[in-house]
């Protein structure tokens, strides 16, 4: 059986290691949500990792929901990328790009001027954001994306997969869950929808599998991976039967992506663990594991590799760590989201 030291390979992409660093939105992109040569320095710090996957990335503009997150949409986000992912190769690791499209999940304050905020139901989302603009706001009263919006969101999707490898990047992850677009499509209590994105289950699965399509027809299936957690209720997301909503979906992507399945464990009503099971190709296995229990999960086959978070916040050298017994940093809470280097790259 292997252990995270162990080399694996998802679909086209080679990983040194099993020890992930699981996406994290850290609020720190430059000007134009552009990368920079701090967000590039933080990358290749982790780059002993046997695959970063980074945060939250968004493909188009009126998919943009936090302050201070970056785009794969312009010549500047691509060329702020690029200078990332060199960071990362040169240390001889590998990374890929969650596409993080927020939908009804968002506030204009935090959106470039002339973007506009989508989801398939006019339906808001409770709760509120942060931003710099106007301190707390709540999520935006989201207009219902009409039949070419949501034509030109799957295309914007491909054309972002596109972009991401043309900065250098190894692949892209759809981030499917946690109350985004994505997962607002696929579950009853955010798509009310009458047309073929709406109502029937087969309907309501149909914008996941067609942006990953579009993903998979511009970077090859071998790169492109999903990250899911059925029934997580983060973002006001509610599903009559997300069991069913996601053995559904997982048939279906079963033939199409090769990369690998990316599941939060968390247990809200569904075994995430055993619904994995019956994806066909790499599972990684994600939320509060440590070296033993990640170790234990691969031995039981219940995962191919583990990513980590809040480790990866504060421990840069994980891997080290991890192979040396070394005890881990902790980190801090207060400047998870905060511009500049403090709690970034100083750990
Ligand atoms: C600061 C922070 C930002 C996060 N941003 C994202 C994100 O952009 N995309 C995503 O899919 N998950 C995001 N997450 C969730 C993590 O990927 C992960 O699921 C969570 O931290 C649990 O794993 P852990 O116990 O190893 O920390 C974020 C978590 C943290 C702590």
């Amino acid at each position: 059986m292997p252990t995270l030291f162990d080399p694996i390979t998802l679909g086209d992409i080679d990983c040194a290691n099993r020890i992930f660093m699981a996406p994290m939105t850290r609020s720190r992109a430059g000007d134009g949500d552009t990368p920079t040569e701090m967000n590039a320095h933080y990358y290749g710090q982790r780059a002993s990792s046997g695959l970063i996957i980074t945060e939250g990335v968004y493909p188009n503009f009126d998919g943009k929901g936090y302050v201070r997150t970056p785009g794969i949409v312009t010549e500047a986000q691509i060329a702020g990328w690029k200078q990332v992912a060199e960071a990362v190769h040169a240390k001889g690791g590998k990374i890929v790009m969650q596409l993080m499209h927020c939908g009804r999940v968002a506030s204009l304050h935090n959106k470039p001027k002339g973007s506009r905020t989508l989801a398939p139901s006019a339906i808001q989302a409770k709760g509120e954001m942060y931003t710099d603009a106007a301190g707390m706001q709540p999520h935006d009263m989201p207009e219902e994306m009409t039949l070419a919006e949501i034509e030109q969101t799957i295309s914007d999707f491909g054309q972002a997969a596109k972009n991401a490898v043309e900065a250098g990047c190894d692949g892209v992850e759809l981030h499917c869950t946690s109350g985004y677009l994505p997962a607002q499509f696929l579950s009853t209590g955010t798509n009310k929808r009458n047309d073929r994105y709406g109502g029937a289950l087969e309907n309501r699965l149909r914008f996941v599998v067609d942006v990953l399509s579009a993903m998979i027809a511009k970077i090859g299936a071998g790169r492109v991976g999903i990250r899911i957690c059925p029934g997580n209720p983060f973002n006001d997301l509610s599903d009559e039967n997300p069991e069913e909503t996601f053995k559904a979906l997982i048939e279906k992507i079963n033939p199409m992506s090769r990369a690998y399945l990316h599941v939060i464990r968390m247990k809200a009503g569904v075994d995430n663990i055993e619904l994995a099971k019956s994806f066909t190709g790499p599972v990684i296995l994600n939320d509060s594991y440590d070296l033993e229990r990640g170790n234990r999960a691969l031995m039981q086959g219940q995962a191919d590799a583990i990513s980590f978070g809040r480790h990866y916040v504060a421990n840069p050298d994980l891997v080290e760590k991890f192979r040396e017994g070394r005890e881990l940093a902790k980190p801090d809470y207060k400047t998870l989201y905060t511009p500049g280097p403090k709690g970034y790259v100083d750990y």
